[in-house]
Formats: structure tokens, C-alpha cells, sequence
């Protein structure tokens, strides 16, 4: 399975991070949980990866459960027919039975209205993480934040910590 997992990243996020899939299946966090699709012949033609993390909120440090969304693809010749918000949806449902408070993800400014339109919404709170130095800094400024409600519906206010590397 990791082989064909592995083709799908590597077809599916081809400019920048290609080369790094022939190493690992994630970014900067080690997903717990994955959400699949095959298709007929069993192949893997979508994914969703889920990072179960506990990140600290404000001054006091108030415990949020995040389900960290990243890795999200479907295969070229699969998209435009609903699979991308499908296997999303699916990837909530896994993470509220996980006990998840709300779903977390970091996406280029462009796919905004992608995860609105699946009651994703964008928050402009500071949110920091570890950098591999083991540094405290801000997430990459590139990337928007986007939440999803699953067992709260917001983070109390306050700055938010990831409590490790993003993903
Ligand atoms: C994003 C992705 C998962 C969508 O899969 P999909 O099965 O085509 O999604 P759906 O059929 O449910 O939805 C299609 C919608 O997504 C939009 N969409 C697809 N790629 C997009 C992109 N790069 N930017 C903005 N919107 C995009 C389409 O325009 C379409 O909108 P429409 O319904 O108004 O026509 C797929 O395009 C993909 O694998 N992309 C490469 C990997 C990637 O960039 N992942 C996202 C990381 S945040």
C-alpha cells in the first residue's frame, strides 16, 4: 500500500513536494489516521491524512483536540465529480468519533472557497509551532488557517500553539 500511496503523492502534488514524497507519505507531522479511496481494481486514488493533536489556546494554555487535515488529493483523472468533498466530509466524521474538538488544516489562499463550500472557515488568529531548530514561530505566511466545527465550534480566543510541528 505505501507504494501506491506514495505514486499518489507524487502525481498529485508534483511542484514542491515531489521529490520529498520518495521519502515520506506526510509533510512535517506524522498523520495517525488516513482516509482512502480505491477505485475497482483496489487502487488508492484518493487521500486524506488526520494528525490527532492537543494544541494549547491563549495565556492559560486551554486544551483544544485538533484533527489536522493534510495530504488531501484525489487522482487527476477522478476530479470534478465530488470525490474531493466527499472523502473530506468522511475525514470529519472519522475525527468527531475520534473525539475531536474542531479539524484544523494550513492551505494556499486559493482553495478558500474549495473548503468553504464544506463549512470549512478561514481564522486569522496567530498560530505558532515548533520549527525542526525546535524553535517556537508563526506557521509559513503563504498558508491560510481554516476550521472546521466537530465536537466545539471555535477555538476559545487567544493565540493558538500547535504544540509541535505544523502539517
Ligand atoms: C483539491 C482536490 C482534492 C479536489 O478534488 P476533486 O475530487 O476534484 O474535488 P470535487 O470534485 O469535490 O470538487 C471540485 C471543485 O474543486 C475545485 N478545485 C480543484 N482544484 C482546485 C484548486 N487547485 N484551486 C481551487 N479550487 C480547486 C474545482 O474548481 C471544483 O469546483 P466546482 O465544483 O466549482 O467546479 C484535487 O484537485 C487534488 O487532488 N488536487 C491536487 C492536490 C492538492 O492540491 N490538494 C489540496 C491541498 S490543500
Amino acid at each position: 500500500m505505501d507504494l501506491v500511496l506514495r505514486d499518489g503523492f507524487v502525481k498529485c502534488f508534483p511542484f514542491c513536494y515531489a521529490e520529498h514524497f520518495f521519502k515520506q507519505r506526510w509533510l512535517s507531522s506524522r498523520p495517525h489516521l488516513r482516509v482512502l479511496v480505491q477505485d475497482d481494481k483496489k487502487c488508492i486514488v484518493g487521500n486524506v491524512s488526520i494528525v490527532i493533536r492537543d494544541v494549547f489556546v491563549g495565556d492559560s494554555k486551554l486544551i483544544v483536540k485538533v484533527a489536522g487535515i493534510q495530504g488531501v488529493f484525489i487522482y487527476p483523472k477522478l476530479r470534478g465529480t465530488g470525490l474531493g468533498h466527499k472523502i473530506m466530509k468522511k475525514a470529519m466524521l472519522v475525527a468527531y468519533e475520534q473525539d475531536r474538538d474542531i479539524g484544523l488544516l494550513f492551505c494556499y489562499p486559493y482553495f478558500e472557497n474549495y473548503y468553504k463550500r464544506i463549512k470549512w472557515r478561514k481564522i486569522e488568529t496567530n498560530i505558532s509551532m515548533q520549527n525542526e531548530q525546535g524553535d517556537i514561530v508563526l506557521i509559513p505566511s503563504d498558508n491560510i488557517s481554516m476550521i472546521c466545527s466537530l465536537k466545539k465550534n471555535n477555538f476559545p480566543p487567544g493565540d493558538i500553539y500547535l504544540n509541535g510541528a505544523d502539517w
